[in-house]
């Protein structure tokens, strides 16, 4: 089963808060993402970017409240880009990115939002599984995308098609 998830977006917390959060959310990424790709999760990113949305989702046990998975898009007008979805490594395989995903698709069509668009490194097999499985299409491939050998596969889910 599912494990129940809270979803919250950084914007709603005061400074101090959101800026814990974040550090916690470097943490993965560092793990995660090789050092050029890896986001600067830093107070810019809270205090400076308005269109840049930073969401993250929690697991409560106990009085323990623990980050598990986050989530980076940037509204342009009727499209969002969807630059990063991360589960951390002990959370994987249990539904949690794709309940991060449909909370995202729902969010940006109750906002008006028209599409999705991403960039995927054709080697992240699980990442490509879940954008197909969430609905989005492969729509171009750039050999050399993101370093030399490395394809980068851009995928779009049409949100007013699939309402
Ligand atoms: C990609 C990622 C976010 C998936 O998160 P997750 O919580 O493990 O995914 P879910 O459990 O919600 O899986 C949903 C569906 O995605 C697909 N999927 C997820 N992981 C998969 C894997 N390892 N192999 C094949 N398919 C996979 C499956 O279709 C799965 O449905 P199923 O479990 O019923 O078969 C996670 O693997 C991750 O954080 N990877 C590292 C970061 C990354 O590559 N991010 C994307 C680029 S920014």
């Amino acid at each position: 089963m599912s494990p129940t998830l809270t979803i919250t977006d950084i914007h709603s917390k005061k400074r101090n808060e959101a800026l814990e959060i974040l550090a916690q959310i470097s943490r993965v990424e560092k793990k995660t993402f090789p050092t050029n790709e890896a986001f600067g999760f830093g107070e810019d990113l809270w205090r400076k970017k308005p269109n840049t949305r930073v969401l993250y989702a929690t697991q409560t046990e106990g009085a323990r409240s623990d980050l598990i998975a986050y989530a980076v898009y940037v509204r342009q007008k009727g499209v969002a880009l969807l630059h990063k979805v991360c589960v951390s490594p002990s959370h994987r395989r249990q539904g949690v990115g794709q309940q991060l995903m449909s909370y995202i698709q729902q969010r940006l069509r109750k906002e008006g939002c028209q599409s999705i668009q991403l960039w995927v490194d054709q080697a992240r097999e699980p990442a490509r599984a879940l954008y197909l499985r969430c609905g989005f299409e492969e729509r171009e491939q750039i050999p050399d995308y993101y370093a030399p050998g490395r394809t980068g596969i851009r995928m779009v889910l049409d949100l007013e098609r699939d309402g």
